[in-house]
């Protein structure tokens, strides 16, 4: 071969090398997430679609307002999913979008975007789910759909979820997160979790009690409010609490009551069993002596109360 001929052998191996080097990164590239910027804020078409996208965008920052009819605790979809929906590692609803249809251990089969989002509203708003052709679903869908103009459907785009942190060092603590909970927390969201208002309007959401997302509710789990709080919180201040601050004050604010899970069977210890039977759960088991569940408010809220 006439390369072999001019190259000597170390050049050869020193082509080689970088030959999977290139390939190596090349192949690094492809496993990363590609990242992704939705289109800006103000850039909404004056068409008949954008007018439906801006009740979607109304719907999401401003939801017990907009969609009074199926929440019943006093969140926005976008107390949860910051910037409405816009922000990574805040489960940006762009990058939610274009993992739909998909199959959700939850519930144990393949999940439409409409069905995903009626879970949203049975349990992280404590409400009822509005039926799949509502227009509260169709807004929601509509100003998901153009957050995500010119993404790739079924990739994992860079900031999807929630980051999820490694297993905490040391168990998560009770004690340690009521410290941290009154240092960086308390300031914003009361002593007591019950958030703040002014006047009418929620300035700061309440983290437990009847106004606060369900014992179904995704946020529930230790490892999604860790993952949640780390990236988030104390808001502004992001990456301000440790990883172990994250788990232990997640811990704290998910030791505290909060309305029913809406699958309740009528007994702590069954729906334990059926629907929370894992470390990422407290429900159904005893901490600072209290029995998580058994003194929950029924689901529904407001919703109940006749909102
Ligand atoms: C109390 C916090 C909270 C509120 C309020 C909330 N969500 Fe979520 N949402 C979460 C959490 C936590 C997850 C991820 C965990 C899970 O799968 O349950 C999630 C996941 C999602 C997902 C899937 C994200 C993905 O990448 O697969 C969508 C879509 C979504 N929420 C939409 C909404 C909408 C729409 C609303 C308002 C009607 C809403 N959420 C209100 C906490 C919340
Ligand atoms: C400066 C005020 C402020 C501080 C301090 C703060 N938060 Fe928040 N937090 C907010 C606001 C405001 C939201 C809602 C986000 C939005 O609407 O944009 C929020 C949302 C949340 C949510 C999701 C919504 C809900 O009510 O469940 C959780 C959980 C949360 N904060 C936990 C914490 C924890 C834990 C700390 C302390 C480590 C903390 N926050 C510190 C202002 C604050």
């Amino acid at each position: 071969m006439k390369l072999r001929r001019r190259l000597s052998a170390p050049a050869l191996a020193a082509l080689a090398c970088a030959f999977a080097m290139q390939a190596a990164a090349q192949l690094r590239a492809a496993e990363a997430p590609p990242p992704f910027t939705p289109p800006a804020p103000g850039s909404i078409p004056d068409t008949p679609f954008g007018e439906v996208v801006r009740q979607g965008e109304q719907l999401f920052i401003n939801t017990p307002a907009h969609a009074a009819k199926f929440v019943g605790n006093d969140l926005n979809c976008a107390s949860c999913h910051l910037d409405a929906g816009r922000r990574p590692d805040s489960a940006p609803m762009w990058a939610a979008y274009v993992l739909y249809p998909a199959y959700r251990a939850k519930n144990g089969h393949v999940n439409t975007l409409a069905e995903r989002l009626q879970g949203c509203f049975r349990y992280s708003m404590n409400g009822k789910p509005p039926a799949a052709d509502d227009p509260v679903i169709v807004a929601l869908e509509s100003y998901m759909f153009w957050l995500a103009s010119k993404a790739p459907t079924g990739v994992k785009l860079a900031g999807q979820g929630y980051r999820k942190l490694p297993p905490p060092a040391a168990k998560p603590d009770y004690l340690r997160g009521q410290e941290v909970y009154g240092q960086y927390c308390a300031v914003c969201h009361g002593a007591e979790g019950q958030g703040q208002k002014n006047g009418k309007h929620w300035v700061f959401p309440a983290l437990w009690g009847d106004a606060s997302y369900n014992w179904g509710a995704g946020m529930h789990q230790l490892s999604n409010a860790a993952a949640f709080i780390h990236a988030n919180m104390p808001l502004g201040q992001a990456g301000l609490l440790s990883e172990q601050q994250a788990w232990d004050v997640a811990y704290f604010m998910n030791a505290h009551e909060r309305p029913q899970d809406p699958r309740y069977t009528g007994s702590v210890a069954d729906t334990r069993a059926k629907y929370h039977d894992t470390e990422d759960s407290l429900y159904g088991l005893e901490v600072q002596g209290h029995l998580l569940g058994s003194a929950a408010p029924p689901s529904g809220g407001k919703l109940r109360a006749g909102r």
